[in-house]
């Protein structure tokens, strides 16, 4: 215990705590728990001087390239969007009619990454971003290796065909906060279509309140280890696996591309950070491409920049800076889905409640360094305002 590695571990919590009080003057916190408490975990780089509207206002580069032969010819990268919506009440409606949403909003960008998009356009543009905006520094054999194996039609739309009988498709997305302790959501969250989670989402013992159906589940494989030793003492010994579930990257470090790989390939992860890991033991016996979804990291950029540009950017912690866990599923659902509720995400009356609806005893939500979380309840508020998803309040 008194190794060196302890004694800088402890040191780094120390130094992550005093940065979190610093700069927020106090306590306040974030559903993405698993975020690390050690800040040199999640070394992200943020662009600095590029416009907002690059973002996305002219999609992909190299979209308009010539097609390379897959397993997916029907599918342009032009058709990138979920199938157009047959659904009445679709909150694309709502932003679209919607003087502030519908001009942040832009529903024709890629949300998923496949192999289709890796072109040496592509390469060129994101190798000049930062993760997880981007590819900078990152080795092209990597990616280019791990998009290849990307080209089932299941790597090119989040949600598969559903059947709801007006054609609107009902997602519910699920954060980890205290508000769920007691909250009786279970059924309502399971009559959903499809229902994200993420991180240490605990279910044993909390069906009633959280449910126990699960479409989604979202990481990065940063988060994702996190969680199983933060959580284990709550039950979270192992992630979610099941037939139905697809697992969904967030593409935040080179660790989560070459994890994906070995994944596919149903090997253990050759190298780096994670080397010698079986995928298995996280997604279970069955790790072919169908399972995996990849967030466009251009899709990351444009999240970022439209809906979560926070202040810490241009702060001395800027290059830690990302969207919560729970913001990126929020907004990656909020671009796929017809309907949307949150459910376990910060409202107004967080106080009331403890970090995590899990927690043995209450503990006050806690704020890390490198998410905004200031920024994403306001947000959620907003939206919820607008009418264009429900956000569980009580
Ligand atoms: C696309 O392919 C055609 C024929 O295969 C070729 O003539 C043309 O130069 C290609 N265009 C680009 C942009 O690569
Ligand atoms: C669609 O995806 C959901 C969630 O992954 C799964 O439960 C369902 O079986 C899938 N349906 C079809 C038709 O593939
Ligand atoms: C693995 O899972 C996918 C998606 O559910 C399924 O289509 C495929 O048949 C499964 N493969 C095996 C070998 O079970
Ligand atoms: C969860 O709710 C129960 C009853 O509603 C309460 O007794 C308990 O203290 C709560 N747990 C936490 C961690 O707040």
């Amino acid at each position: 215990m008194g190794s060196p590695r302890w004694k800088r571990l402890c040191l780094l919590v120390l130094l992550g705590l005093a940065f979190s009080v610093l700069f927020y003057g106090h306590y306040y916190g974030a559903e993405s728990p698993t975020s690390p408490r050690l800040p040199q975990q999640e070394t992200l780089q943020l662009p600095q001087a590029e416009l907002p509207q690059d973002a996305r206002s002219h999609h992909l580069v190299g979209e308009r390239v010539n097609q390379t032969k897959d397993s997916s010819k029907e599918e342009s990268p032009h058709h990138h969007k979920e199938k157009s919506s047959l659904c009445p009440w679709s909150l694309k409606s709502k932003v679209k009619n919607d003087p502030t949403f519908g001009k942040q909003f832009d529903f024709d960008g890629p949300v998923l990454m496949w192999n289709r998009h890796f072109t040496p356009e592509t390469w060129k543009k994101l190798k000049e971003r930062s993760v997880p905006y981007g590819w900078r520094g990152l080795p092209h054999s990597v990616i280019s290796s791990t998009l290849q194996l990307l080209s089932n039609a299941a790597n090119i739309r989040l949600l598969n065909e559903t059947t709801s009988p007006d054609g609107c498709v009902r997602c519910a997305v699920v954060g980890n906060g205290g508000i769920l302790n007691g909250s009786h959501q279970g059924k309502e969250i399971d009559a959903h279509d499809f229902v994200f989670r993420l991180n240490g989402a605990v279910i044993k013992g909390f069906e009633a309140d959280v449910g126990t159906k699960i479409s989604f589940y979202g990481f990065t494989v940063n988060t994702m280890k996190n969680s199983l030793i933060a959580y284990a003492e709550y039950g979270f010994t192992q992630i979610p696996q099941a037939k139905d579930i697809r697992y969904i990257f967030i593409p935040s470090d080179k660790r989560d591309y070459l994890m994906l790989k070995s994944a596919i390939l149903g090997i253990p992860v050759p190298e780096g950070y994670d080397k010698g890991d079986k995928p298995q033991k996280y997604f279970g016996s069955n790790t072919s491409a169908e399972k995996f979804k990849l967030l466009h990291p251009e899709f990351m950029y444009y999240l970022t920049e439209r809906f979560l540009k926070s202040e810490i950017i241009n702060s001395q912690f800027g290059h830690l800076y990302m969207p919560s866990t729970g913001a990126i599923m929020l907004l990656t659902a909020l671009h796929t889905c017809d309907q949307l509720s949150a459910f376990g995400f910060i409202t107004d009356s967080y106080r009331t409640f403890s970090d995590h609806y899990y927690d043995h005893e209450k503990k006050p939500l806690v704020f890390y360094t490198n998410h905004d979380m200031l920024l994403e309840p306001e947000l959620w508020k907003s939206l919820h305002r607008a009418g264009i998803m429900k956000l569980y309040q009580r």
